[in-house]
C-alpha cells in the first residue's frame, strides 16, 4: 500500500484516539493519589494553580473601584441597621468591618463594590427582591464574575436543578459560603483543603440537611471527623462532591457506589491504623451479589439491580463499627435483619452459607478453602499428568515411524 497524505492523515488521528482512550481508561487511578484527603471530584479535575479571575475573559473592569468602603460602612457599619422586604421578611443591613476584613475576601483587598458592582452611594439602585430569599438568589451571581469555574460547575448540580423545578430553597453559593466572613478554605501555596476548613463541611451541609446531619454525627465516620477532627474519614463532599453534587438516588449512582467506599477501603495506608481489613472491595466483587452489581455497572449503567451494594448492608449516613454491641453487623440479629430486607423468607442460618468478606482460611471457612486448595492442586496435577502422558505417546510414535522408514 502506498502512503498517501489522506492515509497518513487517517493513521495519525487513529493513533491520537487511541492514546485518548487508554489515557481515560487509566485516568481515574492515575489521579486518584495525587489529593488522598479531597474529594473524588476534586481529584478528577485537580485544581487550578490560579484563580479564573486571571483567565475570565468575561470579567467586567470593576467600575467605580475607587470608592472605599468607608463611604459604605457610613451607614452599613452602624449596628442595628434593617429594612423590611414586601413579604414582610426583615433584611439586616449591618456589616462587620472587622469580620469582612480577615475574610478571605478581606485579605485580597477586595472592596464592596467589587462585588456590589451597581452601587456607587446612596440612594442605591431600587430593591426588586420581595422576599429574604429574592436578595440572596439575587445577588449570589455576583459571585460569577471572579470564580466562574465554580459556578459553571454548579450549573449541573441536583441543587440548580431544585431551583430550576422552582425550589427556591435549595444552596447556591452563598447558602455554604457567606461572602462577607467567609474564612480561607485552601492553602495558598498548596491549594489543598486546609484541616479546619475540612472539619466544617458537615456543618455547612446541616443546615439544611439536618436530619443526614444528626445519622451521620453519630457514624463512624462522622464521629472521628467531629470528634476527633481525624482527617482519614469522610466527609459529606467525599461521597457527594461538592459544587457539582449529583442525584444520590438514581440507579447510576447505586452501582458505582462501591468505587466511592473502595477509594478509602482498599487503601492500605489508611486502613492499616485502625486495623480493618483491605479485602473488602474485591471480596464483595468476589461474592455472587457484587459480581453481579459489576457486571451490570459495566452493561447497562442506568438499569436498577436488585443486588445489594456496601450501603445496603452497612448503611449510608449511620455506618457502625462492625463490632459494634447494637448495629454490628457481627451481631448475628442485626445481619439476618440486613439479609431478610431481600431474602424475607431467610432463617437464623442463612447467613452461614456466605462467606462474607473473608477469604477464605485454614481458620475460616475451612471447607470452602480445603476443596479450594483441594481444586488446586487436583486440576493442575490432572492435567500435567495428562500432558505428559501425551508427549511421550506423541515421542514414542514419533521414533517408531522413523525406525519404520529406516527399514523401508
Ligand atoms: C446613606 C446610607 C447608605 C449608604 C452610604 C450606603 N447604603 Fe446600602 N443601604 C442603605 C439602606 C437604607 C438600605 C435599605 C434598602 C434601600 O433603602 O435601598 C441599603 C441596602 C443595601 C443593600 C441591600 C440590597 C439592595 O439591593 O438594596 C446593599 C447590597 C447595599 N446597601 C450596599 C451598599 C454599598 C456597596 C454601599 C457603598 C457603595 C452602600 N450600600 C452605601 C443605606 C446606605
Ligand atoms: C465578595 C463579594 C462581596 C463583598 C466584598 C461585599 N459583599 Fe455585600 N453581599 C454580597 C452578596 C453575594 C450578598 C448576598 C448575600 C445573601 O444574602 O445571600 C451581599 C449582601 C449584602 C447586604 C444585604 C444584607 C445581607 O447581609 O445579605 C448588604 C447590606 C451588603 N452586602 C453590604 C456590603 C458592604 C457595605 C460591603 C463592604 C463593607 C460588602 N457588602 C462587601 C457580596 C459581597
Ligand atoms: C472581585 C472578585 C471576587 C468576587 C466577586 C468574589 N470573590 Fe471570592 N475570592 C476572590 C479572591 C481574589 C480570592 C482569593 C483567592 C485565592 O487566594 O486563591 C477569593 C477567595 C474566595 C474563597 C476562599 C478560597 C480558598 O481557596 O480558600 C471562597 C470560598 C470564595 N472566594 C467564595 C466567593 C463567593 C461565594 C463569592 C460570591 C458571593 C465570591 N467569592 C465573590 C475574588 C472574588
Ligand atoms: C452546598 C454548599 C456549596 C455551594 C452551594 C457552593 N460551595 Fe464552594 N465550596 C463548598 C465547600 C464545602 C468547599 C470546600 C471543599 C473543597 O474545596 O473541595 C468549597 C470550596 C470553594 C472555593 C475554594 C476552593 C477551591 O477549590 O478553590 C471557592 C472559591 C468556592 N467554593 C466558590 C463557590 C462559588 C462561587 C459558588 C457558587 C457558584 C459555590 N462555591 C457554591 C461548598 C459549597
Ligand atoms: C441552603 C440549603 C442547603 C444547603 C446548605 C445544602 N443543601 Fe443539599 N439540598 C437542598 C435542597 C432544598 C435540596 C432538594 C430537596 C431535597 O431533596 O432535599 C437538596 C438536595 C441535595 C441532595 C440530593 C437529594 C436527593 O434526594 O436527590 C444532595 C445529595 C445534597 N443536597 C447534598 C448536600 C451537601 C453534601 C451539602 C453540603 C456540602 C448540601 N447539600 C448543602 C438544600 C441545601
Ligand atoms: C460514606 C459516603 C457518604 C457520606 C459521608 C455522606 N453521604 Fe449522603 N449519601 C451517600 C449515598 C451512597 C447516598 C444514596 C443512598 C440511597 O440511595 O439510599 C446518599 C444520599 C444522600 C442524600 C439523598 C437521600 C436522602 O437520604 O435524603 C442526601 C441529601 C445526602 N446524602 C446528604 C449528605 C450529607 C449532608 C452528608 C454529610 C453530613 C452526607 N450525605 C454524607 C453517601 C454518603
Ligand atoms: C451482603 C452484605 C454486605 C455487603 C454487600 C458488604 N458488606 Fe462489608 N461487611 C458485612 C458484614 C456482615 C461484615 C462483618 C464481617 C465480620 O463478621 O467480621 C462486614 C465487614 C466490613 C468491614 C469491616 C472489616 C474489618 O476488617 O473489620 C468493612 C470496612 C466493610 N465491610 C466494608 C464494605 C464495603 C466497602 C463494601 C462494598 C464494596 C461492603 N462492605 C459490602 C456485610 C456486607
Ligand atoms: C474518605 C475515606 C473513606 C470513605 C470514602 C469511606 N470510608 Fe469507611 N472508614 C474510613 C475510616 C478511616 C474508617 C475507620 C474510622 C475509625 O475507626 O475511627 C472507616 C470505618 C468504616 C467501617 C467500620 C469498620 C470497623 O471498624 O468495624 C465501615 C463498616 C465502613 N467504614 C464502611 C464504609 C462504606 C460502606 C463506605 C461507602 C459507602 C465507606 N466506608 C466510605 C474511611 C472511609
Ligand atoms: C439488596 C438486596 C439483598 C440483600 C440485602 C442481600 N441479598 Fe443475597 N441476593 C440478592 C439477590 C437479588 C440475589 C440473586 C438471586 C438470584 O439471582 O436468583 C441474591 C443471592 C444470594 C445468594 C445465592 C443463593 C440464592 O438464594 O440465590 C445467597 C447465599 C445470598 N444472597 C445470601 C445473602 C446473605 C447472607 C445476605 C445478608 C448478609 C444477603 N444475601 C443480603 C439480594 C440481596
Amino acid at each position: 500500500m502506498r502512503l498517501t497524505k489522506r492515509t497518513a492523515l487517517f493513521l495519525l488521528l487513529g493513533g491520537v484516539l487511541l492514546a485518548a482512550a487508554a489515557a481515560l481508561a487509566v485516568w481515574p487511578a492515575a489521579a486518584a493519589p495525587d489529593r488522598p484527603d479531597g474529594n473524588i471530584w476534586a481529584q478528577a479535575f485537580p485544581r487550578p494553580p490560579a484563580l479564573s479571575i486571571l483567565k475570565s475573559p468575561a470579567q467586567p473592569a470593576p467600575p467605580a473601584q475607587e470608592i472605599g468602603n468607608d463611604a459604605c460602612l457610613a451607614c452599613h457599619g452602624t449596628p442595628g441597621l434593617s429594612t423590611r422586604l414586601p413579604n414582610g421578611d426583615v433584611l439586616y443591613l449591618t456589616i462587620d468591618p472587622a469580620a469582612l476584613q480577615a475574610s478571605a475576601h478581606g485579605q485580597q483587598g477586595l472592596r464592596c463594590v467589587s462585588c456590589h458592582t451597581g452601587f456607587t452611594g446612596y440612594p442605591h439602585p431600587p430593591l426588586t427582591a420581595q422576599s429574604r430569599r429574592d436578595v440572596t438568589l439575587q445577588l449570589y451571581q455576583s459571585c460569577r464574575q471572579c470564580h466562574n469555574d465554580k459556578y459553571e460547575l454548579t450549573l449541573d448540580s441536583v441543587h440548580q436543578r431544585t431551583l430550576a423545578s422552582g425550589n427556591p430553597n435549595a444552596a447556591v453559593c452563598t447558602d455554604c459560603h457567606n461572602p462577607h466572613t467567609q474564612a480561607r478554605l485552601t492553602d495558598p501555596g498548596s491549594r489543598q483543603l486546609l484541616p479546619e476548613a475540612r472539619v466544617q463541611i458537615p456543618q455547612t451541609c446541616a443546615r439544611c440537611h439536618s436530619a443526614i446531619y444528626d445519622e451521620y454525627k453519630q457514624s463512624v465516620h462522622g464521629s472521628a471527623l467531629i470528634g476527633q477532627g481525624n482527617p482519614d474519614v469522610p466527609t459529606c463532599i467525599d461521597c457527594h462532591g461538592v459544587h457539582n453534587i449529583e442525584d444520590p438516588t438514581t440507579a447510576a449512582f447505586r452501582l458505582k457506589s462501591p468505587n466511592i467506599c473502595a477509594r478509602c477501603h482498599t487503601d492500605p495506608a489508611r486502613m492499616a491504623k485502625y486495623g480493618i481489613s483491605t479485602d473488602v472491595l474485591n471480596t464483595y466483587v468476589a461474592d455472587f451479589h457484587g459480581t453481579t452489581v459489576t457486571l451490570f455497572e459495566k452493561q447497562s449503567p442506568d438499569q436498577p439491580t436488585n443486588k445489594p451494594v456496601c450501603f445496603d448492608c452497612h448503611g449510608v449516613h449511620d455506618i457502625s463499627r462492625v463490632d459494634d454491641p447494637q448495629h454490628g453487623l457481627r451481631v448475628r440479629d442485626n445481619l439476618l435483619r440486613t439479609c431478610q430486607k431481600c431474602h424475607p423468607g431467610a432463617t437464623l442460618n442463612f447467613p452461614d452459607a456466605w462467606l462474607s468478606h473473608y477469604i477464605p482460611g485454614p481458620e475460616r471457612n475451612s471447607l470452602v478453602y480445603y476443596v479450594q486448595l483441594f481444586y488446586r492442586i487436583f486440576i493442575p496435577t490432572v492435567i500435567g499428568v495428562m500432558l505428559i502422558f501425551v508427549l511421550t505417546d506423541l515421542g514414542r510414535r514419533l521414533i517408531e515411524r522413523r525406525k519404520g522408514a529406516a527399514q523401508s
